[in-house]
């Protein structure tokens, strides 16, 4: 039982224009508009992310992708035992989703919604980005991953490793930050946890989404300077994934981290733990 990967995230979004903006000309997305939202597409599946005008901003849903329809009950019959509520979804919403079979729960960690699907749509078109990028790495390590507060981490932790099959990867302590770093196939995190304090609990602190190139990190990072959006942690590479990257703000308030290099779990990988998040570079404007 267990996730596979990290296969879409849908927002809630205030400001779609400016979120148009981030996701097209910075991110090079491929907009896909249906029925008032965006699907956005960046390699092969239909989409990967999608945006919802709102009147508030949220993270609607996380979608985690399953490989074998085995592996998705199996993983639904774990969570329904520890007394998770999981809801059958209808054709409708696979149909928006563009997934064969969907399951949804709240997880009683974060307290998000999120979603286990089986045997995403991919297209029979090539991805045409808004600018000239080289693509994202995707595919078996999924579209990136997500780093949400939690209050119990170690309670957290458990829950991930032992229903949602993640296993971990390494530890940061810095400051007063506590994090962990899971995975679920050789991204080294898809998942990272950090003690809600000083953060809020429950809400998202970033997705990072991987180019091919480190060039469109760079070419990236100019636009974003050009185009006024909040730089939160200037360009630098991680201590533990190697990922080198930079953090911005997104108009709902979260971060998004646009990276380029991170290093794979291999069968080999030793657990480690750091007292610091970056080797260097990656320093929070203004300090
Ligand atoms: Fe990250």
């Amino acid at each position: 039982m267990g996730v596979d990967s990290l296969g879409y995230v849908v927002f809630q979004v205030s400001k779609i224009a400016q979120w148009r903006a981030l996701l097209e000309r910075v991110f090079g997305m491929e907009p896909r508009p249906r029925d008032g939202a965006i699907d956005y597409r960046i390699d092969s599946y239909h989409h990967r992310l999608t945006l919802i005008p709102a009147e508030t901003d949220a993270v609607a849903a996380i979608g985690w992708e399953v490989a074998t329809v085995a592996k998705l009950e199996a993983t639904v019959a774990a969570l329904r035992e520890r007394h998770v509520v999981v809801t059958a979804e209808p054709a409708e919403l696979c149909a928006e989703r563009k997934v064969r079979q969907l399951y949804s729960f709240t997880c009683p960690m974060i307290g998000n919604r999120q979603e286990l699907y089986f045997g995403p749509l991919v297209s029979h078109t090539a991805f045409t980005p808004s600018r000239g990028i080289s693509g994202y790495k995707t595919g078996t390590l999924g579209l990136g991953h997500v780093v949400y507060w939690v209050n119990d981490l170690a309670a957290s932790v458990k829950f991930y490793e032992e229903i949602m099959g993640f296993a971990i990867s390494d530890f940061i302590a810095w400051d007063d930050n506590d994090a962990v770093f899971l995975h679920c196939n050789p991204r080294h995190h898809t998942l990272a946890l950090m003690k809600a304090d000083p953060g809020p609990a429950g809400e998202l602190m970033h997705l990072l989404v991987e180019a091919q190139s480190l060039d469109d990190v760079g070419y990236g990072y100019d636009l974003v300077r050009d185009m006024g959006i909040p730089v939160m942690i200037e360009p630098g590479k991680h201590s533990n994934d190697h990922m080198q990257s930079f953090y911005l703000q997104t108009p709902s308030g979260f971060w998004m981290e646009y990276g380029y290099g991170g290093r794979e779990i291999g069968a080999n990988w030793e657990i480690r733990h750091y007292d610091a998040p970056m080797l260097w570079g990656h320093r929070f404007v203004g300090s």
